[in-house]
């Protein structure tokens, strides 16, 4: 099976109340520990590229990786650009042979937002490939973008009627609390998210598919053992999972993972360094993140997302 949009997905999401994963890739580790679980679960998969990682890994490499991970796996498989910013990065993506691309406008006014969406998604129909918009601002930080929490703001479902009809966007990214990063809340703090907001929103656009991004739970087991082999992520806290999967059964399909890989990785390769100080043959400890990777994004699958047996 080539490279799929998420149009199907997402569909059947919608109707079975469960939400795709959209997993951050940024090297062939990370990748083979994704698909190597979508496999074992039989889970639709979503791989998505931010400006960072093209940047980091250079675009031809990514783009044949996950090539490799659609032929090896046989798995319906979105190749999605995460956070395009502009009509020039999502024109490349698309060019590059992208499935799906995300514009990232939403820190634009509300009509220019329409415009650029507009724009893009008028050259990724022409092409078969599908469009991710933004309505409202996500707290937390990206390599492209840092917005502080005081400047974020939530989705007004007054407003995704209007942006969705004039736009033609396929999904929307809504901001109901979720924020980018490994530091969602702050000790102490209740997390929150606006349920309320999703539910108007869902009731505002029958069938049509509701993305959650920053929605990392970033499990404190690996935490803990990042902090006890030498690192320091002191309070690092992320949405807890019985709220993803209440996303997931309402109007949310793509639920949007980068921070928990990076966590998995980095306590893999601390616990391995700690554990075999003589080790120097890459391969060791990046076979350890590797399984770790896979291992994290098949909890994710079974227990939080409910992909798994959808492909
Ligand atoms: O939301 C953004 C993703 O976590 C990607 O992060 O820009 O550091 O690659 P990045
Ligand atoms: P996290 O930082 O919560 O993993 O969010 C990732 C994301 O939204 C990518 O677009
Ligand atoms: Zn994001």
């Amino acid at each position: 099976m080539p490279l799929v949009t998420s149009t199907e997905m997402f569909k059947k999401a919608y109707n079975g109340g469960y939400a795709i994963g959209a997993f951050n890739v940024n090297n062939m580790e990370t990748i083979q520990g994704i698909v190597e679980a979508g496999k074992e679960c039989n889970s639709p998969l979503i791989l998505q590229v931010s400006a960072g990682a093209r940047k980091y890994a250079n675009p031809v490499y990514l783009k044949h990786l996950i090539e490799a991970a659609v032929e090896t796996t046989g798995l319906p498989i979105v190749m999605h650009l995460d956070h395009g910013a502009d009509f020039e990065s999502c024109k490349s993506a698309i060019d590059d042979g992208f499935t799906s691309v995300m514009i990232d406008a939403s820190h634009h006014s509300f009509k220019e937002n329409i415009e650029i969406t507009k724009k893009v998604v008028q050259y990724a129909h022409d092409r078969g490939v599908v469009v991710e918009a933004e309505l409202g601002q996500l707290a937390g930080i990206e390599d492209a973008v840092n917005v502080k929490a005081e400047d974020a703001n939530f989705t007004q479902p007054d407003e995704v009627c209007e942006f969705t009809q004039k736009s033609g966007c396929d999904s929307l990214a809504i901001a109901i609390g979720t924020s980018h990063g490994a530091y969602k809340f702050k000790p102490g703090q209740k997390p929150q998210l606006r349920f309320d907001i999703l539910e108007e929103v869902g009731k505002r656009l029958p069938g049509f598919p509701i993305v959650l991004h920053g929605a990392s739970s970033v499990p404190q087991d690996r935490v803990a053992i990042i902090n006890q082999f030498g690192g320091k992520m002191p309070d690092a806290i992320g949405i807890p999972e019985e709220m993803l999967r209440k996303a997931a059964s309402m109007a949310v399909c793509k639920i949007n993972i980068d921070s928990d890989l990076r966590v998995a990785c980095t306590a893999a390769i601390r616990k391995h360094f700690a554990e075999h100080p003589d080790h120097f043959d890459p391969r060791q400890y990046l076979g350890d993140a590797r399984a770790a990777v896979k291992e994290i994004v098949k909890h994710k699958i079974m227990d939080v997302l409910g992909s798994n047996d959808k492909a």
